[in-house]
This record gives structure tokens, C-alpha cells and sequence, in this order.
């Protein structure tokens, strides 16, 4: 039977229990986590947020009745216990647990709420997650999970004191608004009041907190969700959180980037005691994309692409030549130590692996203890050969991986996918490795094939380098972007930019997106007028922070820092939504729904 509270408090919570409160009456409160019954001697672990602590009811302390009433707890019962704390001994000392050395002799008992036995035993993580995910609330007991949420909620104290302190003011923007030309699919919400009319969850506040610059709030900051109805993966959800920023008068990406690396290190500091660098590496995106095959290069290991255009200039290697004959190009990383390690099978597997990264194969060329093992020995010289080993400095045991493609991006982009897979089988980075750089000198514009037509990189607000604005009529392609993206290990945690702030260049950039006046007026129009009434110039940008809550507890999996994550296909195990809704609700919203043809 559950018992009342009755105003009792506690003293202290479980895990923080320590010798300062030896012999003193002590009032635990928490979850039964194991028992043990040993007859005449039941011990309990009892656990809250903080950790678990040992309660023992002895015969020799306390009364049979007590007794037989502990011997009814089960696990997850939620009870309280008063007692005195005392050293344990002899073999029931624990070094692996906090509060190890000691344990709540029980004095009174009472069972505040009883509990089914639950679908997995708590702590167990290997149960299967769609489980976890249905009994959410049981999982969020889980030591892990609670440890990430905790990791989330001193990154968000963190946030508010360092940009509080840097002058930055936290305003909340509509959740109800319109479509921002972000790029994703919105998440739509039907008005009942205007039939046939619908909002849009924001998928970023960025034209608010723009109209806020111009509002004049000069440095804003907001804790935002996001919404955005895209294509999940390990470290995407439907809805996220941004830290996002931005301030007035600015307009060199330094300034943005300064103050970030700020914030940035105050987090890695205080919540993993790690230093990152007081200014990060700064990388041109098309270095990037050179050396590292990708826009978010992973800095933690080595094995960067190398260019083997001049090497194999004159090959008679027809994938080379052909490559190379199409104004494409021949590229190459090495893996140390590879040539014996990795099998024909392996191999095998690699090709396959570049080829879904739309390249046509894979060349590779070890230096084996057996030798040279090599896919296309017999279709060159022992010389290019050589020369390849030299250019790529390769020693004894390496091995070369070689991609040649008429598509420049197509053969920097497979390998390094490739790359990055190697590093992660062969474990080439450790937990707790921590490697950080901006990516600058993006592109204004990419050439969308679909489309027909350039498309904006970043948004249609982002302003070009100031020595490019020549080339927006002449050559688009050539234009780069006062934008930056911060990655660590790999992974996007954050990007903004500029913002133009000229009529001017506004005009410009729109005429080279190909939009019509009637097309700016309808989209964007609101916002576009607002930039008529005086606009400082400024800049921001928005911080992922799920994914920095994933890089600051060692977690590949973005469900693992959400409270309430969704599924892969956006839907929520626990709840079950999204789910039908009642014929009222949608008539008054004059909606029908048809099923899918399909
Ligand atoms: P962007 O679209 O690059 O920029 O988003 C900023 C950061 O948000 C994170 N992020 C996500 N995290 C989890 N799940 C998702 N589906 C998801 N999508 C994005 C990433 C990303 O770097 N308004 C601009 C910022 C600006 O220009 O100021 C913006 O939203 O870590």
C-alpha cells in the first residue's frame, strides 16, 4: 500500500551521500534499483538523479516489522528511508561506486508508489530501442541519459551567462509564422480562422532575428526549436535546437567567429575540462574539399587526399587517361601500415563503398611484405608506379587508394567518405579527442541541375566577399560568400554569415537566384520591406545544439541528448504521434484528407 509523504524531506540525494554524514539521521528518497534478501539482511540500492546509495535493514537495528515490510519492495518501487549512515566492511566495500565505503542502516520505511515490473530492467542498455523509445520516461532513469541531459542543461547556463555578459539580449520569435527560405520542407500548421491559410514552424528564426537587427536590439540571442521536415539521420531530428545569434554592426566574419570560439571553448572547458585552441584553424572551403574530400572535414586523423594529376599525366592506364582526358581528375590517400591488412575482400568492399559516392570504382596500390599488390599493375610502368609511390610518399606496408573520376568533386567527395570510413573501422581517433575549425569562403552560389538555375548556398541574405561583387553578373560560380560553418570532428555544429545589408546588392543577388520582382514580393516580401527603414549592417549564426550535446558526451546518436527524440521516420514511439485526428477537428479547419495513391 503507498504511503503519503506527509511534508517529510529529505536530507540529501543518494549519490551525494558522504562522510560528513556518518551517524546522522539521514532521509533518502529515490527508486528501489536491486535488492538483495538475505533472510534476516535485505539490502537495497536505492537511486535518484544523482547516483545510488546502499540501504540496509538489519535485524539487529531494526524490528521485524520492518523488516517484512521491506521484504515486499520490489525494484522501482519509490520509497523513502530514514536511517543512520555508517561505514561499510569487510567485503561490502564498493571502490567502483561513489558512495561505496558506506550505507543507510533503516530505521523507518515508507513506499510512496509501487511498481509493474517494467518492460527492460533500467540500466540496461542494451535493450532494444524501439522499446526504450515506447517507455521513454523509464530509459531517462538511465544513468547515460540523464548524464546528457544534464551535459544540455549546463550548455544552455553556459550560453546565457557568456552572451548575457557579452551583451547579447535573449528574445523569444513566433513558433506560428511564415515559410523561411531555408531549403528544407516545412512542418505546415492549418489556421482555423483563415481557411485554407497555414502557418510554418519555423525550420530557424533567421528572418526574425534579421528584422530584429533592424528592430534595433543590436545583439540577439535565443535558445531556438527548429522544425524542419527533412530526411532523418544519426544526427538529424525533425526538431532541433539552434543557439542562435546575431548582432549589429559588424560586417567582418570575425567578429561573429571571435565571439563564437569564445563560447565554444567556456563549454569544452567547464563541462570536459578540455582547452580547445583560443582561435580555431581556418580553412577555404575549397581546401576543404581538396584535402579532405568534404566541407566538414574531420581533423582528428591524417590521411589526406592527395593529387595525382601530374604523377599520371602521361598513364596509359585508360581510367586514369580517361579521367584526366575529360578535364577530370586522379586522386589518392594513403592508409599507413594498410597493404597487409587489408584483404582482397576488404577491398572488394571498398569499391563498393566509393561507388555510392557516385564514383566509378577504385584503384588501390599496396606495398606488401609479399610484395606489390596492385589492381592495375599490368596496365602501367614499373616507372609510374614508382613515381606514384614517391609523390604519395608511401612507405613499406602502405597502402594507396585511388579514385580517378571526370568530376573533380566526385572524386574528392569518394574519398573522402572513404577516409573517414577507414579512420572509424580502424579506430584511428579515441573518446575525448577534440578537433575544431572554420570553414570559410563557401561558395555564394551552387549551380542547382533541377532547377536550372544557381541557387543560394547558405540563403539569399548572405553577403558576398566584398572583392567579389565584380564577378555576380559575370560569373556567379566565382563569387564566395562572408560565410563560415564551425565543425568539430567531422561534424557541422554551427554556421552563419553576413548579411547584406545593401538595397543594392540585395537587388543583385536576386536577379542572379532569378527571381522576378513579383516572385521577391510574394516570398520575401515583408521582409525585404523592412530593409528600406535604416539597416545596420550585421551577421550571425546558429549553433546545432543537440549536436554539440552529442560531441561534449562521446554520443553518436542524436536521440541519445533529446528528452523526447523522434523516430527515423519523424514519429514518436511513446506518444504515437503523429495520428489521426478527430473528423471535427479537421472540418472546422476545412481540411479533407485523401489517402495516398500509392
Ligand atoms: P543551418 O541551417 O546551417 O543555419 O543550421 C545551423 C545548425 O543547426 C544544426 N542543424 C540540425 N541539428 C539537428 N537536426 C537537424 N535537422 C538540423 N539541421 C541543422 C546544425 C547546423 O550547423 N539560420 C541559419 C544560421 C545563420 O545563418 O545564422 C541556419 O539555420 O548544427
Amino acid at each position: 500500500m503507498a504511503e503519503l509523504l506527509n511534508g517529510q524531506r529529505r536530507t540529501v540525494m543518494c549519490g551525494r551521500v558522504n562522510k560528513f554524514y556518518l551517524g546522522k539521521k539521514t532521509t533518502l528518497m529515490g527508486w528501489v534499483h536491486r535488492r538483495r534478501d538475505l533472510g534476516g539482511l535485505i539490502f537495497l540500492q536505492l537511486r535518484d538523479r544523482s547516483g545510488i546509495m546502499q540501504v540496509v535493514f538489519d535485524t539487529d537495528v531494526c524490528s521485524k516489522e520492518l523488516l517484512d515490510k521491506a521484504s515486499t519492495i520490489k525494484l522501482e518501487y519509490v520509497i523513502t528511508v530514514t536511517g543512520k549512515v555508517r561505514l561499510r566492511t569487510g567485503n561490502n566495500v564498493n571502490p567502483n561506486m561513489k558512495t561505496g565505503e558506506l550505507e543507510l542502516v533503516a530505521e523507518e520505511l515508507k513506499i510512496l508508489s509501487e511498481a509493474d515490473t517494467t518492460p527492460f530492467s533500467i540500466g540496461d542498455d542494451g535493450a532494444n530501442e524501439a522499446l526504450r523509445l515506447k517507455y521513454r520516461y523509464l530509459d531517462l532513469r538511465r544513468e547515460a541519459l540523464q548524464h546528457n541531459l544534464v551535459t544540455r542543461s549546463k550548455i544552455y547556463q553556459i550560453t546565457r551567462n557568456y552572451l548575457a555578459d557579452n551583451g547579447f539580449i535573449e528574445v523569444e520569435t513566433p513558433m506560428l509564422g511564415k515559410s523561411t527560405p531555408e531549403g528544407a520542407r516545412d512542418y505546415l500548421v492549418p489556421s482555423r480562422v483563415h481557411p485554407g491559410s497555414f502557418y510554418a514552424l519555423p525550420q530557424s528564426p533567421q528572418l526574425y532575428k534579421q528584422l530584429l537587427m533592424i528592430g534595433g536590439i543590436d545583439r540577439y540571442f535565443q535558445i531556438a526549436k527548429c522544425f524542419r521536415d527533412e530526411d532523418l539521420r544519426a544526427n538529424r531530428q525533425p526538431e532541433f535546437t539552434q543557439i542562435d545569434l546575431e548582432m549589429s554592426f559588424v560586417d567582418q566574419e570575425e567578429e561573429v567567429m571571435t565571439l563564437t570560439e569564445g563560447l565554444l571553448c567556456k563549454m569544452f572547458k567547464e563541462i570536459r575540462g578540455v582547452e580547445l585552441p583560443e582561435r580555431f584553424l581556418r580553412l577555404s572551403w575549397t581546401e576543404c574539399m581538396n584535402r579532405f574530400g568534404s566541407d566538414k572535414p574531420d581533423m582528428r586523423f591524417g590521411m589526406e587526399i592527395q593529387c595525382l594529376d601530374e604523377t599520371v599525366k602521361n598513364s596509359e592506364f585508360v581510367v586514369f587517361a580517361n579521367a584526366l582526358n575529360d578535364g577530370g581528375t586522379v586522386r589518392a590517400i594513403v592508409l599507413k601500415d594498410g597493404a597487409d591488412k587489408l584483404s582482397r575482400k576488404d577491398l572488394d568492399k571498398l569499391v563498393d563503398f566509393v561507388k555510392t559516392y557516385k564514383s566509378k570504382g577504385l584503384a588501390w596500390y599496396g606495398l606488401g611484405k609479399d610484395g606489390v599488390k596492385c589492381s592495375f599493375a599490368k596496365a602501367v610502368s614499373e616507372q609510374e608506379l614508382q613515381a606514384i609511390a614517391s609523390k604519395l610518399e608511401m612507405q613499406q606496408g602502405d597502402i594507396a587508394l585511388i579514385v580517378a573520376d571526370a568530376d573533380w568533386q566526385t572524386a574528392v567527395v569518394s574519398l573522402g567518405a572513404l577516409r573517414c570510413h577507414l579512420a572509424s573501422k580502424l579506430e584511428m581517433y579515441k573518446a575525448g579527442d577534440f578537433a575544431a575549425l572554420w570553414v570559410v569562403d563557401f561558395p555564394l552560389f551552387e549551380y542547382s541541375e533541377e532547377e536550372g538555375r544557381f541557387v543560394a548556398m547558405h540563403h539569399p541574405f548572405t553577403s558576398p566577399k566584398n572583392e567579389d561583387l565584380e564577378f555576380m553578373r559575370t560569373d556567379p560560380a566565382r563569387v564566395r560568400a562572408k560565410a563560415y560553418d564551425v565543425v568539430i570532428n567531422g561534424d557541422e555544429m554551427g554556421g552563419g554569415s553576413m548579411r547584406i545589408y545593401n538595397r543594392e546588392v540585395q537587388k543583385l543577388m536576386f536577379e542572379t537566384l532569378g527571381f522576378s520582382d513579383e516572385q521577391i514580393a510574394d516570398r520575401f516580401g515583408f521582409f525585404v520591406d523592412a530593409f528600406k527603414y535604416g539597416t545596420p549592417p550585421h551577421g550571425g549564426l546558429a549553433l546545432g545544439l543537440d549536436r554539440l550535446v552529442m560531441v561534449l558526451t562521446d554520443t553518436t546518436n542524436i536521440k541519445d541528448v533529446i528528452a523526447f527524440p523522434k523516430m527515423q521516420n519523424a514519429s514518436c514511439m511513446m506518444s504515437d504521434a503523429p495520428a489521426p485526428v478527430e473528423d471535427k477537428q479537421l472540418k472546422e479547419l476545412y481540411i479533407t484528407c485523401e489517402e495516398p495513391n500509392d
